[in-house]
């Protein structure tokens, strides 16, 4: 069956500033470079992030690359602590400003619009160690700051620009699950830092409009979104994936898309005496910059159930989790590599919640994908990666999608994470994703299989669906 999308619809796919350029040319570290310097050995076999896919170097023939492979649009984003100089005055770095500058003509003489987002989890090291990074609303005046640099600087040929990409693991990896540095679990500080970013991003869009150098121009924010499936319908699941979703996706969502965050998420962390500080400017901030549309990343669902231990008895310090359970749900089909469940389902639904509950709001999948470690094992004669597992987990993603937009969900692209092989926080090069790969011992670069596949639905918006595959999915 031949699925047919709309016109001018995005065919990409996503990266990001430190995950692709390398560290060549840049005067600070960010805190995963600076994580890197002092404990190498937390990441998968100590590969850092200071050569990364070498898009520093070798931006022009990765560029070529995409182009080939039919993509009309990639995301990457402008790092912080490669663009400026001086934090507190934004002053600039000559050489990386033409270093972007460049970047983004070779993206659009190459027919791909160049999405740019200004925050990957790249807060500079610095701004940790003399403020507490996010923990301090100041450090969201200074990114407001380097934020309208960008804009005056790139504006005039970059029409799409995002705030921040994935708020919530910034929350989660900092804050609370440690997996990014400084890998503290303190709940009230992630409740402080969840407001602070969502106020940065506001203050963000406020400034946007203020400079707004094209009149096409537009503003969103990237939010993992992972819908919270119950475990069973009794009460105590429901109210459980209600306070997760709650917490991991509404929190955000809400206060991007509607202006406010949701009563009922304020009234239990008020109840639990965690509530964020606020003040009445900061949140009519939030109410009157509302994004213009949403990028979703989304690569598996939560099921979820009521906690083990009934959250009274959780006497000490304050975590979401005393709301709710991860649940293992029996069947469920995995991707064993990564660790993650494959629902593509989840996409629809998302779908339809944008649809109904966010007054349809104009949004794109800006990242999608399937980590596969050790993917050597899959390369033919002619030394290209035959992942066929890809193909099919993205036809997958997209017949759902597909119907979402036949129901009216106002969905403008597809988006797969990644281009070209990237670098991984903690991760490093061990799950790949991407269209390309990438021989990280000598940065040559070969299309895969799923490249030479996708430049077909890209150059015609029709995705060839098999039959039994489409069944399948609507057993
Ligand atoms: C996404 C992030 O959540 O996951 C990317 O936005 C990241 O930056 C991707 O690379 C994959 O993560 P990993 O650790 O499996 O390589």
């Amino acid at each position: 069956m031949n699925l047919i999308f709309p016109e001018n619809f995005w065919w990409g796919a996503a990266t990001s500033g430190p995950q692709s350029e390398g560290r060549f040319g840049k005067e600070h570290a960010n805190l995963f470079d600076y994580w890197y310097d002092i404990e190498p050995e937390v990441f998968y076999d100590q590969v850092g992030p200071n050569v990364a896919s070498n898009f520093y170097n070798s931006f022009k023939e990765d560029i070529r690359l995409m182009k080939e492979i039919g993509l009309n649009s990639v995301r990457t984003s402008i790092q912080w602590t490669r663009l400026i100089d001086d934090f507190e005055t934004a002053s600039l770095n000559k050489a990386n400003v033409d270093f972007y500058n460049q970047v983004i003509d070779e993206f659009i003489a190459n027919g791909i619009r160049p999405v740019i987002n200004l925050h990957h989890f790249d807060l500079p090291a610095d701004l940790y160690h003399k403020y507490g990074g996010w923990e301090n609303k100041h450090v969201g005046d200074l990114f407001v700051k380097f934020a309208q640099q960008c804009f005056r600087l790139f504006g005039d040929r970059v029409i799409d620009w995002f705030t921040f990409n994935e708020p919530m693991v910034i929350v989660e990896g900092e804050y609370l699950h440690q997996f990014h540095y400084p890998n503290l679990v303190d709940g009230k500080k992630a409740v402080q830092v969840a407001y602070n970013i969502q106020l940065a991003s506001a203050k963000t869009i406020a400034a946007f409009k203020a400079i707004n150098r094209n009149p096409n121009g537009k503003i969103g924010i990237i939010l993992n979104l992972t819908p919270a499936y119950p475990a069973s319908q009794s009460v105590e699941d429901l109210a459980a994936s209600e306070f997760a979703d709650l917490w991991l996706n509404r929190l955000f969502m809400d206060a991007s898309a509607l202006g406010a965050f949701p009563d009922a998420l304020v009234e239990r962390l008020k109840k639990d005496h965690v509530l964020w500080e606020a003040t009445t400017e900061e949140l009519a901030i939030i109410k009157n910059n509302t994004i213009d549309y949403l990028g979703v990343n989304f690569y598996h669902p939560h099921r979820v159930q009521a906690p083990a231990v009934s959250a009274n008895s959780l006497a000490v310090d304050w975590l979401p989790e005393k709301y709710f359970d991860e649940y293992e749900m029996p069947g469920r089909r995995m991707n064993v590599d990564k660790g993650w469940e494959i629902y593509p389902k989840a996409v629809y639904d998302i779908a339809l919640d944008i649809r109904d509950n966010y007054e349809n709001l104009e949004w794109f999948i800006s990242e999608n994908g399937m980590g596969v470690s050790r993917e050597e094992r899959y390369l033919n004669e002619a030394g290209v990666i035959e992942d066929d597992y890809r193909i099919q987990f993205i036809q997958e993603h997209l017949y759902w999608l597909h119907k979402g937009i036949e129901e009216g969900s106002n969905c403008f692209g597809y988006h797969l994470w990644t281009p070209i092989d990237c670098w991984s926080w903690k991760n490093a090069y061990r799950n790949r994703y991407g269209f390309i790969s990438n021989d990280i011992r000598n940065q040559k670069k070969t299309i895969k299989k799923s490249g030479h596949w996708f430049k077909g639905v890209a150059d015609t918006d029709v995705l060839e669906m098999p039959e039994s595959l489409a069944a399948s999915l609507e057993e």
